[in-house]
């Protein structure tokens, strides 16, 4: 049968990332292309006796439908945490659990915009919400992201430029694929402009618990005095990736209108990883936990600088994330991208092109993400050894 294909699906890609996964099972290969967090910082002796208590203790309620909101308890605990950690959620704000942050962006997308509506973003972006709001068929306007955060200059003028803007969509701490977070100064910005051009804020913030430098800024929700913020978080990076747990804090009048879109995608997030994320909560000392976390990181992305100082020539330049799971290196002109990364992958090492995360599919890069949580150390010194010596070559 020949299959006619939708028009919002025709011409949708897969994930780079994904396609670079089916090269990585060759022995000896080196990714760091994955986003994925250290398989070390799961807490699996933990999980694995909370488990054995749900079933012996509620595994009907475990095996049973449940509430699109998500677990109660849970949502209790989220909100708490929010505002101990971040300072946000207030009497007008409510919270839904959601399956992945991926679906908290994609729902956020779902319920303001209509087809053709433009949703602004950093260039580049984290190209999960990219896809989603591609597949929703959202106009995706990209400003340049600045060492600092987003280009205000550019993002005023892409404002004025489009007046059917109705998202503007930020990732304001490690960003993902740079690696950089956006200063007090320009979330000030951010925000005040959005109001003057009278768009809705998406503040994605997965990265937000795991600061190994540096000093906290408060969060664009913070500085929410007029209901325009929604606030996506995640538990993937901080205690399972795989769980498929988020949240989305926002104003309750647009909570509840993604409880209904989230009814018609999956019904509730799966009610047994919740009730486990809780209980977790209840009964293990969460913070400690990030804390290690941190600690890893703090290791690993440390040695990953150490190693691009020692062994990439001057020419390629990189940002030095004060926390996350990325760093962004740029080539100079007379390099190929493209070849670079094919060649990367002929010598085993893998690398996500910037190309993957352009807010136009169709433009260009010199940049490449580096993923410094999955490898471990003596791979993070192969890998970057290669990696320059290739530049080197190809310079
Ligand atoms: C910036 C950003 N937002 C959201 C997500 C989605 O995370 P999840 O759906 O696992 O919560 C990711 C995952 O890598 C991310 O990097």
């Amino acid at each position: 049968m020949e299959y006619k294909i939708s028009d919002k699906m025709i011409n949708m890609k897969p994930s780079a990332i994904r396609e670079i996964f089916k090269s990585l099972g060759t022995p000896g290969a080196i990714s760091f292309a994955a986003g994925n967090p250290a398989p070390e910082s799961f807490p699996v002796a933990d999980m694995q006796r909370i488990s054995a208590e749900i079933f012996a203790n509620q595994a009907v309620q475990a095996l049973q439908y449940s509430v699109t909101e998500g677990y109660p308890r849970l949502r209790e605990q989220v909100k708490a945490r929010l505002r101990e950690k971040f300072g946000i959620g207030s009497e007008n704000d409510d919270l839904i659990i959601v399956t992945g942050g991926q679906q908290g962006i994609e729902l956020s997308c779902k319920v303001l915009c209509n087809e053709g509506d433009t949703v602004i973003a950093e260039n580049p972006s984290f190209i999960g919400a990219l896809n989603a709001f591609r597949s929703l068929g959202a106009k995706i306007k990209g400003v340049t992201l600045q060492d600092d955060g987003i280009d205000i200059k550019e993002l005023e003028q892409t404002l004025r430029e489009n007046p059917d803007a109705k998202l503007l969509y930020v990732i304001p701490t490690f960003q993902n694929p740079a690696g950089l977070t956006t200063s007090l100064e320009k979330r000030k910005e951010i925000y005040r402009l959005a109001q003057k051009y009278d768009v809705v804020i998406l503040e994605d913030n997965p990265y937000g618990e795991l600061r190994f430098a540096g000093e906290d800024l408060p969060t664009i929700k913070k500085l929410d005095t007029d209901g325009r913020v929604l606030y996506c978080g995640s538990f993937s990076k901080v205690l399972s990736a795989g769980m498929r747990i988020g949240f989305l804090l926002g104003p309750k009048e647009l909570i509840q209108k993604v409880v209904v879109a989230k009814q018609v995608e999956d019904v509730h997030t799966n009610i047994f990883f919740q009730i486990l994320c809780s209980r977790y909560m209840d009964e293990c000392d969460m913070d400690a936990h990030v804390e290690e976390i941190r600690a890893l990181y703090r290791k690993k992305a440390g040695f990953m600088l150490e190693c691009l100082d020692k062994y990439m020539p001057e020419c390629v330049s990189y940002t030095r994330p004060e926390g996350g799971l990325f760093l962004w290196c740029t080539l100079p002109d007379s390099i190929s991208l493209m070849d670079f990364v094919r060649r990367a992958g002929e010598n085993l090492v893998f690398v996500v092109p910037g190309t993957a995360f352009n807010c136009d599919e169709s433009a260009g890069s010199q940049s490449f993400r580096l993923n410094y949580s999955m490898p471990s150390m003596e791979e993070i010194e192969k890998g970057i050894r290669i990696l320059g010596d290739l530049v080197r070559e190809m310079a």
